[in-house]
């Protein structure tokens, strides 16, 4: 970085990296009225074109579409700006609703969308569905461990680590079944009325959603439940018009009723041929899906080459599927990845690819919020959240030159406190800038979401401003495509068929504000 002083022109040579086209008033002179306007135009439309997606060029009927588009979201905008009430500005458990009866969000909804590239395994589908489906299958047994922690699982006959009872049973105790059902929800979703108040802080917020993983992971890792959950969490996404996901997993172990368990490589098959079987069944809406293998960062340098080896076994036995290799966990209290440095660089000897999660941060300077250095030195092919980018120049430079873009996930990060008002998220920046970012829901079962519609509105009307339109979406829909690990000709399948989907949708756009039947997935 030159440390230039900061006048107006400098500020324009330095956050356009010295584009071509914008006018700089002359040194020392003293502005008349037409020349100060005519600077504040070439600003203005220098910026205008640096937002996402502003080089993509509309066809007459995406015009008419755009139109339609920006009405309602002028509208929506306008009014927030008169009331100050703005549903990105407030926390998403509190305003779903709301979103849901925007006529944007109805448009997202109809779009097709691409892909969803940043995705957990445990948390795909809508909650609802798994307490209304899952949670009445036979044989599910319930038990709190001394911690107060709720565990599911399957069993031909309970063991005694715990002291089980049938879920059946319990539910039976209720007058009002829906009473049971409504308490099971609460441990099954972060969703509440009152986000603000129960979850204060990042850390309780990170050990309520730890408690929530605990209580899904055994109930949907029965083998024939989680081909169950799978199979449905796919048909959401498929619903939501979003045609292939990439989604991480830790690969606990599937089960069976009596107890025995897969290996990772049977388990990883099951995930599969679940994918396979749901697009045989879905050909003409939904594309695949791929999976990266994701365990917990939390752990020490053994554990860490046992990750690797058994990635290394996958790539080898599932090279189509398996993406790639990522480490999870709440970032500020795991381990950082420059702990794991001599392990993670056998990944790019054996050319596995990488899709770390770095930067989920706030804690400027602290040795995680370096993780987003070593991302991109481990050649990531994108960066989870890279919330930090923004405040890592070099950093950012090197992910700009190597087009590494960043796997931004709004609601998630609200939920789980990094930002409250979701223009202020670092985002908004990175769009202003037209730098390479997917947009995906990371857990959009854990708080009442469901496939990628309502991060793509929030994204819309919080990092987007009021000037992002049709352009910004059909940007965002192509870079969710063009960064996924598929293999060019298979990408190409891919994008091929978002096209055709674009094309359908852009040509029914007139009528769109008119049908209802986008209505959104019903939680209970
Ligand atoms: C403003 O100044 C420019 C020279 O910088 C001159 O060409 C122009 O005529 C002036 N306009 C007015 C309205 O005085
Ligand atoms: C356990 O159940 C699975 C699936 O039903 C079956 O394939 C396996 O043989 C059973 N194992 C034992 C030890 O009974
Ligand atoms: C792993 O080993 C390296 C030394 O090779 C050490 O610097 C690092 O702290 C270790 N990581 C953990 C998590 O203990
Ligand atoms: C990352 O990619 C660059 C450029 O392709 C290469 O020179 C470097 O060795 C790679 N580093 C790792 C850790 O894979
Ligand atoms: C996909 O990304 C590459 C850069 O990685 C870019 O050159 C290409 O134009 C993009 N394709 C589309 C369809 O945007
Ligand atoms: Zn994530």
């Amino acid at each position: 970085m030159m440390g230039l002083a900061w006048g107006v022109c400098c500020l324009l040579v330095v956050a356009a990296g010295a584009r071509a086209g914008v006018v700089h008033p002359p040194a020392g002179h003293t502005f008349n009225t037409s020349d100060y306007l005519q600077q504040r135009r070439a600003i203005l439309a220098q910026e205008q074109t640096d937002i996402l997606g502003q080089d993509q060029v509309l066809s007459a009927e995406e015009e008419e579409a755009n139109k339609i588009l920006m009405a309602a979201k002028d509208a929506e905008m306008e009014d927030g700006f008169q009331t100050l009430d703005f549903l990105p500005s407030k926390n998403f458990m509190t305003v779903i609703q709301q979103m849901e009866e925007s006529q944007v969000f109805k448009i997202i909804r109809q779009m097709p969308k691409g892909a969803a590239l940043h995705l957990h395994d445990t948390a795909l589908a809508s909650a609802s569905w798994v307490v209304q489906e899952l949670t009445y299958w036979p044989h599910l047994y319930m038990c709190y461990d001394t911690d107060d922690h709720l565990f599911f699982r399957f069993f031909e006959k309970p063991d005694t680590s715990c002291a089980w009872e049938l879920v059946s049973a319990v539910r039976s105790n209720y007058v009002d079944p829906s009473e049971f059902d409504a308490m099971l929800f609460s441990k099954l979703s972060l969703l509440t009325e009152d986000p603000n108040e129960k979850y204060p802080d990042i850390n309780t917020v990170w050990s309520i959603f730890q408690g929530y993983f605990i209580a899904i992971t055994d109930l949907v890792m029965y083998r024939p439940a989680w081909e169950a959950y799978l199979y449905h969490a796919l048909g959401e996404f498929a619903d939501d018009n979003v045609l292939y996901v990439e989604f991480r997993g830790t690969l606990p172990p599937l089960y069976e009723l009596n107890g025995t368990r897969l290996t990772e490589e049977e388990s990883v098959a099951v995930y599969r041929d679940t994918t396979q079987r749901f697009v045989n069944d879905n050909p003409d809406r939904f594309f695949g899906a791929r999976f990266i293998y994701a365990p917990p960062r939390g752990v020490d340098n053994a554990t860490v080459h046992e990750y690797v080896s058994l990635m290394k076994r996958l790539k080898k036995a599932f090279p189509d599927f398996v993406a790639g290799f990522d480490l999870v966990g709440q970032e500020d209290k795991g381990e950082p990845l420059i702990a794991f440095v001599d392990e993670l660089l056998q990944l790019s000897e054996a050319d596995i690819r990488v899709f770390y999660h770095a930067g989920e941060t706030n804690w400027m300077g602290m040795e995680t919020d370096d993780n987003i250095i070593d991302a991109l030195l481990l050649n990531a092919s994108r960066i989870g959240h890279g919330y930090a980018l923004v405040k890592h120049p070099e950093a950012k430079a090197l992910a700009r030159e190597r087009d590494v873009p960043m796997e931004v996930c709004p609601i998630s990060n609200q939920v789980l406190k990094l930002v409250e008002d979701l223009r202020n998220h670092p985002a908004a920046g990175l769009v202003a800038e037209g730098f390479p970012i997917v947009v995906s829901p990371d857990d959009p079962g854990a708080w009442g979401a469901s496939g990628l519609s309502y991060d793509m509105y929030e994204a819309f009307m919080a990092f987007g401003g009021a000037k992002a339109d049709l352009r910004f979406l059909k940007q965002l829909a192509i870079n969710s495509i063009n960064y996924s690990s598929l293999d060019d000709v298979t990408e190409y399948d891919l994008m091929y068929k978002w096209v055709e989907k674009w094309n359908e949708f852009v040509a029914k756009a007139p009528t769109l504000l008119a049908e209802k039947h986008c209505q959104p997935h019903r939680r209970s």
